[in-house]
């Protein structure tokens, strides 16, 4: 099922919690909501779910609109982050919950609920724990049976707040690719919410970065790491390093120094951001950034490196091969291979 969100505000209290979002989900597709505490994820989530109502926009499953429906209406399935299970429930019975509570129109018989509901246990692999209870299982099994209920009543759309937010990170990443392989196998329309940009990155078909309450950048893992379109997104998305420039004439300047690059803006001061690793070392002073080595320090396969650059105030960080000697006081050239110039704030 198609998702659209078109030019959604929210405002709790005259407080906007979201402004004029707009987002466009493809049937099928793996979406990830990324961005700090407070940017919205959980808002716009609630809001495709129905457990929010929009005060201006609209939302539209395919043609639909979906905006005046009610949750049970648009037939999503949820997790949430801390929405714990029944706890008076067996496993299986949470998993065919969503199924008995239905009208008795569309109530599928006793048998079927338990042969669907058993059916997705083993599809979760939790066979054999049917009769559990959910205090006795371990907190990457009871998120496990969440999305089983989630998806026994087939779902037009899977929406995850934060699915694994609770579990430790060896759990989290095991669920994580399991969760891929699930989305793989069913081809659910999935939302999921996470603040966790390896999580979004490995995951999702698209990214969708959020911040303040607005859409900053939506694009494939590929397209928001290598191409972060402000910077923001170039902060929060892996690392990054900056530098204060001046544009002339096209190109890009430190004091009296032409750095050699071409800008990609128009005449006037800037930030020069790029990947600290995505550089590279060059000779001499020519047409580069000439900088002291203040700090060094090994980090895994490289050596971090603190510069103080002539003309700039705020020390910057590259990474270079962790056998490169460099030492306190020595100076370093470099390139970045790839960098965007924003406006100066
Ligand atoms: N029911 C509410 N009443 C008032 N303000 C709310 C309500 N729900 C959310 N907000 C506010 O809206 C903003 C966005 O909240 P939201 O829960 O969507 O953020 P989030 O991105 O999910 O954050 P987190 O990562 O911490 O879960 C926050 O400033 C929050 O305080
Ligand atoms: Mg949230």
């Amino acid at each position: 099922m198609d998702v659209r969100v078109s030019g959604v505000r929210k405002e709790f209290d005259r407080f906007p919690a979201l402004h004029d979002v707009s987002l466009e989900i493809k049937s099928g597709e793996l979406i990830a909501l990324l961005g700090p505490s407070g940017s919205g994820k959980t808002t716009l989530l609630r809001l495709i779910a129905g457990l929010e109502s929009p005060t201006e926009g609209k939302v539209f499953f395919g043609d639909e609109d979906a905006s005046l429906k009610s949750v049970q209406e648009r037939n999503v399935g949820f997790v949430f982050q801390h929405y714990a299970l029944f706890r008076h429930m067996t496993v299986i019975d949470n998993v065919g919950f969503g199924l008995k509570v239905r009208p008795s129109n569309t109530r599928p018989a006793k048998d079927e609920i338990r042969r669907r509901s058993s059916e997705l246990l083993d599809f979760v692999q939790l066979s054999g724990l049917e009769k559990r209870y959910p205090a006795q299982l371990s907190g990457g099994q009871r998120q496990r049976v969440a999305l089983a209920r989630a998806m026994a009543i087939e779902p037009r759309v899977l929406l995850l707040d934060e699915p694994f937010g609770a579990l430790d990170a060896k759990v989290r990443k095991e669920l994580r690719r399991w969760l891929r392989e699930i989305h793989d196998k069913t081809k659910h329309t999935t939302v999921f919410v996470t603040h966790d940009q390896d999580e979004a990155l490995e995951l999702a078909d698209r990214v969708v970065v959020m911040s303040q309450g607005s859409i900053e950048q939506v694009g494939t893992p590929d397209e928001v790491y290598d191409k972060p379109n402000s910077p923001f997104v170039y902060g929060f998305i892996g690392e990054s390093s900056r530098l204060p420039v001046r544009i002339e004439n096209g190109t890009v300047w430190i004091g009296e120094k032409s750095l050699g690059l071409k800008a990609d803006r128009p005449d006037g001061d800037g930030m020069l951001y790029f990947r600290p690793h995505d550089v590279e070392l060059v000779d001499g002073s020519n047409g580069c950034i000439a900088g002291t080595v203040v700090a060094s320090r090994r980090v895994g396969a490289t050596r971090r490196v603190e510069l103080m650059v002539a003309g700039a105030e705020e020390r910057i960080e590259i990474g270079i091969d962790a056998d490169h000697p460099a030492t306190e006081l020595s100076g370093i050239a470099f390139r970045p291979r790839h960098f965007r110039v924003f406006a100066r704030d």
